[in-house]
């Protein structure tokens, strides 16, 4: 006998399925704002922070890649799992964001590097860290991890390089970059909400403890963000490129406002968990 997985058409409790009964009338449409490339002038720069711009793009830009494959195994294992419809959507909308974060980041990195710059994609990182998402437990795994705690991360720190930009490209791009992350982030904390009724407490532990093990070593992960030698930190500053200093405060910022509140709301213990943190 072959066995069936049989899916009813149901959605979320969450705004996601508001938003998707929109998204499906086509009111969610729309289109990107241009990011006005041609204006960027690398003669206006230093070497040193046309280097940490470089750097900081491409790093970007392999991340937002790797992010590509990662939405799309949590929208398949979503699918796959009978999810409430909304969430599913949303997952998949995410994975062309990342498409087009990871061409934007690309073309910057190109823009300030003045040649051509590809991809570096970890394989042995992605196949320990995005585990087959056919299994629910990892589905919720993935999601708590990199939609819930990596995107709220990731939109405090995109927000924190547009707010020093100067430059109109690096600005543009932050801004791009960091609205979109703000609603991917969103919708890790609604699937969280919607799933935390569903979890038994031994489920609601076994995440607690992957979950604990990432939380523990974000701070030492972020120690340092890109330091511009003396004469360049202006320069940099305008590419939007943040310093450790600087890098460090956004990060405990964002942990202790937004993201141990939230995961201690989720019943996971995110303050025992950043108490317990690695220190750098
Ligand atoms: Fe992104
Ligand atoms: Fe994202």
């Amino acid at each position: 006998m072959r066995e069936v997985i049989s899916i009813a058409h149901w959605l979320s409790e969450t705004p996601l399925a508001r938003q998707h009964d929109r998204a499906l009338r086509g009111e969610l449409l729309r289109v990107p704002k241009p990011i006005p490339w041609n204006l960027f002038d690398r003669g206006r720069y230093p070497a040193p922070a046309l280097e940490l711009a470089t750097d900081l793009a491409a790093k970007l830009a392999n991340g937002e890649y790797a992010s590509i494959a990662l939405f799309t195994q949590i929208a398949a294992g979503l699918a796959l799992g009978g999810a409430p419809f909304d969430l599913v959507h949303a997952a998949t909308r995410i994975s062309s964001d990342e498409l087009r974060h990871a061409e934007y980041c690309l073309r910057m990195a190109e823009l300030c590097s003045g040649g051509q710059v590809t991809l570096q994609i970890d394989r042995e990182a992605l196949e320990t860290n995005v585990p087959n998402a056919m299994i629910r437990e990892d589905v919720d795994f993935l999601v708590l991890k990199y939609a819930c705690v990596g995107e709220t991360l990731a939109a405090a720190l995109l927000t924190e390089c547009r707010r020093r930009a100067r430059d109109k490209v690096a600005k543009a791009l932050f801004t791009s970059l960091a609205g979109d992350e703000v609603g991917h982030a969103r919708f890790g904390w609604y699937y969280a909400s919607h799933r935390v009724k569903e979890w038994t407490i031994p489920e609601r532990q076994a995440l607690a403890d992957r979950l604990g093990e990432f939380v523990q070593t974000v701070e030492s992960a972020l120690w340092l963000g890109r330091d511009a030698p003396a004469g360049s930190e202006s320069a940099a500053r305008a590419l939007g490129v943040l310093d450790s200093e600087t890098q460090r405060d956004v990060v405990n910022d964002v942990m202790k406002r937004e993201i141990v509140p939230a995961l201690d709301a989720l019943g996971f213990g995110g303050s025992a968990m950043w108490a317990a943190r690695a220190r750098a």
